[in-house]
């Protein structure tokens, strides 16, 4: 059975493992330096969980995946979305994307969704297109509008975007 609840710090270990394991994958479409490993290091995922609200997905009771979202400016931006990977193309993406998709539109505080991935990480791209998700044409200045990444990653990067329907 699968379950989506908050982020708790005590799923720290276990998110930041799924993190790097799923991230692992990057390492087959780039090179260093753009690919590094660890993908999170425990400092910056502590950084980054002070800030955005993350979610896990519990698959029978083991913490399988994870994403969060914050909102920057005028938009919800979508991070860190990973799946264990023997345990992805099951849904639980899906699942977790859709649940944030809902808490967004609760919030009512933006129609306006962007996510970012590597612009050679297909099946992310195939992912986010398969939920709505378009390639925005000029995704360097979006990169640097909304994410404070590094100039590597963001050169590397592309953005993509979503407009929720009003209730
Ligand atoms: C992207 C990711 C989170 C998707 O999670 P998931 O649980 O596998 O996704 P779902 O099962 O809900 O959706 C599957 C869809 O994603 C896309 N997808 C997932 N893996 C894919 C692959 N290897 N090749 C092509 N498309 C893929 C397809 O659109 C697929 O739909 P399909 O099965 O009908 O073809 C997961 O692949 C992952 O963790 N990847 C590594 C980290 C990453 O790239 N994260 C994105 C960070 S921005």
């Amino acid at each position: 059975m699968l379950r989506i609840r908050k982020f708790r710090w005590e799923d720290t270990f276990m998110v930041l493992g799924i993190i790097n394991e799923a991230a692992k994958a990057y390492g087959k479409v780039l090179k260093p330096p753009v690919y590094h490993e660890p993908q999170m290091t425990l400092d910056e995922f502590l950084c980054e969980a002070n800030r955005i609200k993350f979610f896990v997905a519990k698959m029978n009771g083991k913490i399988v995946g994870v994403a969060g979202y914050e909102y920057v400016k005028d938009v919800a931006l979508i991070r860190h979305v990973y799946v264990k990977p023997e345990y992805q193309r099951k849904g639980i993406g899906t699942a977790l994307i859709k649940h944030l998709e809902s808490l967004i539109v609760k919030e009512d505080k933006t129609e306006k969704l962007i996510v970012g991935t590597y612009n050679v990480a297909y099946w992310a791209i195939a992912f986010y297109q398969k939920h709505g998700y378009g390639i925005v044409e000029n995704s360097n200045i979006i990169l640097k509008k909304y994410y404070n990444i590094p100039d590597i990653q963001r050169e590397n990067s592309i953005a993509l975007k979503k407009l929720l329907l009003k209730r």
